[in-house]
């Protein structure tokens, strides 16, 4: 087990080597300090072309050989989402730090195991979150944190798409491996993004339901994951392709939540939209629209838009440089955000199939 000393160069490994890998290793390449050390994944020609383009001398086709082989100060996991949790789990027992993809783990009694695995191993585990560090979160977060809207009563988030199943037929589209559909895989962001604008309120009861309208009939692929596929794949789909949701949070305020890989929306859209005593505001995080923030509020009486400038964009180099740093600190973080939204995400699931309120 290897000890992380003031120091001492971070030896920091990725498994995974998808889109989502692929941020974590250029945001490691990206600090001082850090040494990227291994890679792992099961495309041989991506291991020879990220190890190359990055200089890692550890390149293996599996997360065992990695921990054994490379001493690990730090683990990104980057992996079809089924594998976080026994992933995270090996990394954690190996004495590493874990940095892992959203969603944290296809249930809340994986993403428990988890957390649990981290405290008793003495070490960080942390989630991606990435969409908040975009520039108009990072913007509605400080106006709201500032008190600029008041008391926020009344927020909407959501991401919907047009066409936009994530490899349709591969892992993405499949329960077992994928945990759900558009909810677990991008309604999580949004959600995440709500919870953190309005400073962490609790949920109180969840009331969701979900639709498969388009995934089951082969319609509404996008182009993201297709190369996930394998020889083997065909067009498996056995998770919603709409997830909508109604929150009663802990300070009495509403979060109405709503994420689709596919609907006929007239474009695709991931915002936030805050409805405070002193003012509103509407953000544009991802989509045609995107990067927008505006604000509605009263100026000496007079009703104003007012489109503030934003603060610097960041990204997935964000949540890398943060986790590193949280690691050199020593300070404790044993997954309890990604814990947290995995259990409002699990209670959209259960309160979908059984067609009622869910309170957590
Ligand atoms: N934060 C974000 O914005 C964001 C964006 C995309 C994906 N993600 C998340 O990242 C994760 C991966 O998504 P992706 O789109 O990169 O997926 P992907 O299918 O493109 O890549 C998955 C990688 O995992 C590897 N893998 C699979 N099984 C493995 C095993 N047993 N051992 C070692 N490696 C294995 C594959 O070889 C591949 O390299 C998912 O949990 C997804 O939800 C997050």
């Amino acid at each position: 087990m290897s000890q992380v000393t003031a120091n001492a160069p971070l030896r920091a490994g990725v498994v995974g080597l998808g889109w989502a890998g692929q941020q974590h290793m250029a945001g490691y390449d990206a600090l001082g300090g850090v040494e990227l050390v291994g890679l792992a994944g099961m495309e041989e020609h991506l291991l020879a072309e990220l190890g190359s383009r990055y200089d890692v001398p550890g390149r293996y086709t599996s997360l065992e050989a990695m921990l054994a082989e490379a001493n690990l100060d730090v683990l990104s996991i980057a992996t079809p989402t089924a594998l976080h949790a026994p992933m995270a789990i090996a990394a954690l027992g190996a004495g590493v730090h874990v940095l892992c993809e959203k969603p944290m783990a296809p249930t809340a009694a994986d993403a428990e195991r988890m957390a649990e695995a981290a405290q008793a191993a003495d070490r960080a585990l942390e989630i991606t979150f990435n969409k908040r560090h975009r520039a108009p979160a990072r913007t509605l977060h400080r106006l709201v944190a500032d008190g600029v809207l008041g008391r926020v009563y009344y927020a909407k988030a959501g991401w919907v798409r047009r066409k936009g199943i994530p490899g349709l037929g591969t892992w993405f589209t499949r329960k077992e491996s994928a945990g759900g559909g558009p909810m677990m895989d991008i309604g999580i962001h949004a959600l995440d993004l709500a919870l953190h604008v309005l400073g962490e309120p609790g949920v109180r009861t969840v009331s969701a339901s979900t639709y498969a309208e388009f995934g089951p009939r082969g319609l509404g692929g996008g182009s993201y994951g297709v190369g996930a596929r394998t020889a083997g794949d065909t067009a498996v789909y056995e998770v919603e392709d709409l997830g909508t949701a109604l929150l009663r949070l802990d300070n009495d305020a509403t979060l109405m939540l709503e994420a689709s890989w596919a609907q006929f929306v007239d474009h695709d859209r991931f915002y936030l939209e805050l409805f405070g005593t002193e003012g509103g505001a509407r953000i544009e995080v991802e989509g045609p629209d995107a990067p927008q923030i505006h604000v509605t509020t009263d100026v000496d009486g007079i009703p104003a838009n007012l489109v503030p400038d934003m603060l610097p964009d960041a990204g997935h180099e964000a949540n890398v440089a943060d986790f590193v740093e949280l690691v050199r600190g020593g300070s404790g973080s044993h997954g309890e955000v990604g814990l947290l939204r995995t259990h409002v995400i699990d209670a959209c699931y259960a309160s979908a199939d059984q067609g009622r309120e869910v309170t957590l």
